[in-house]
């Protein structure tokens, strides 16, 4: 049996979502086009944006739709206010470096959010800005950032709003009837449970329709992707078909489960029963609840004598667990994923494993 990744991704998958991938499909047969129609039709239903955006996927991991969004929709002109609290924040700053974009950063520690008030204060002291982008669930900490009233503040200036939401789409709430944003980067294999190779943007159509040219690079620009997919219905270049086909059979899956809401009443248990009995067990959890998204969970690690991050690991994966090594910059911490095709049952198999992996690492908390 597969071990159960307690991880940001790749996720546990379903039986069905796996078993979608034993078919070979042809690429422009009529099929895969409607297979590949449904799945941006979804996506695009899922964050109630029918006739409004434009969903384009692109081959690749999450970075390459980030990548692309950025490349495609901004321009020299551009001036863009990066929020950063973590590692993906800091790759979107990359990505405009390598692209010579014109930005500024506003940057908190990895388990602060974003001053509203500053970032109301940034605005008004460049009034030159174009482009906001944020990152809704930052999944360095797990921290839950607070998206709606930066799209209130986005839209009450006029800033186009670009949002990272890789490790939040499809379980934490995302609807154009309640937030404002231009575009959203996300991918197949997070929280909508697909398998990893694919990634889509969410774009509102005036500002897709608007961005011929800009990209610097061919694979990735989005303008060439959509239009080329919407005059015959294909991708430009090989797609994932079996990523696909398992995608589609996620989204069947999404749906059945209550689509975004039901997901997140999932999340959110699986999330309560590892924070409740990580504590029971005498781990220290780095965020306060109110400031934790049901994703994946940071812990510090303790500084007892017997505790090292490698035998935990080993230990829990020798139980079929496998969590995943922290990535803050501030402290050593380890991350539990509470994401994927897992229930409460297997949330306190994984604590119980914990609990034993203590006892036989001889590690005392408390
Ligand atoms: C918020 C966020 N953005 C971007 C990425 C990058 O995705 P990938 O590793 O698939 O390129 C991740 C990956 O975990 C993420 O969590």
């Amino acid at each position: 049996m597969d071990k159960k990744l307690l991880t940001p991704g790749p996720l546990t998958t379903s039986e069905s979502t796996k078993k979608a991938m034993l078919h070979d499909w042809g690429s422009r047969d009529i099929k895969f086009i409607d297979l590949n129609k449904k799945i941006r039709q979804t996506l695009i239903e899922l964050i109630n944006g029918q006739n409004v955006f434009e969903c384009v996927p692109m081959q690749g991991s999450g970075t390459f739709s980030v990548e692309a969004m950025i490349g495609s929709l901004t321009n020299k002109k551009s001036k863009i206010l990066i929020l950063i609290n973590g590692a993906y924040g800091q790759r979107m700053k990359k990505i405009c470096s390598y692209m010579s974009r014109n930005f500024i950063t506003y940057e908190v520690a990895e388990h602060e959010i974003h001053n509203i008030y500053k970032i109301e204060n940034l605005i008004n002291e460049n009034k030159d800005l174009t482009h906001i982008f944020s990152v809704y669930c930052e999944t360095t900490s797990g921290i839950l950032n607070p998206i709606q009233p930066i799209s209130e503040l986005a839209k009450k200036n006029k800033i186009s709003l670009f949002i990272d939401a890789m490790s939040a789409f499809g379980a934490l709430p995302l609807d154009i009837k309640e937030t404002y944003f231009d575009a959203v980067a996300a991918s197949s294999n997070k929280c909508l449970e697909g398998v990893p190779g694919v990634g889509f943007i969410l774009v509102r159509k005036n500002v897709l329709q608007n961005s011929k040219n800009n990209s610097h690079s061919l694979s990735l620009d989005l303008y060439d992707q959509w239009e080329s997919m919407e005059k015959n219905a294909q991708w430009r270049f090989t797609p994932p078909t079996h990523v696909l086909a398992a995608f589609n059979q996620a989204l069947i899956e999404h749906k059945k489960e209550g689509g975004t809401t039901g997901r997140y009443e999932r999340y959110k248990k699986n999330c309560k029963i590892i924070c409740d009995g990580m504590a029971k067990l005498g781990f220290k959890q780095l965020l306060s609840n109110e400031l934790q998204a049901p994703i994946i969970i940071t812990f510090l690690q303790p500084k007892v004598p017997n505790f090292d991050f490698k035998k935990f690991y080993n230990s829990l994966s020798d139980k079929g667990f496998l969590i995943y090594p922290g990535k803050l910059t501030v402290a050593d911490t380890f991350r539990i994923g509470c994401i994927g095709s897992l229930y409460e049952k297997d949330m306190s198999e994984a604590i119980l494993a914990v609990e034993n992996t203590l006892s036989d690492l001889e590690i005392k908390l408390i």
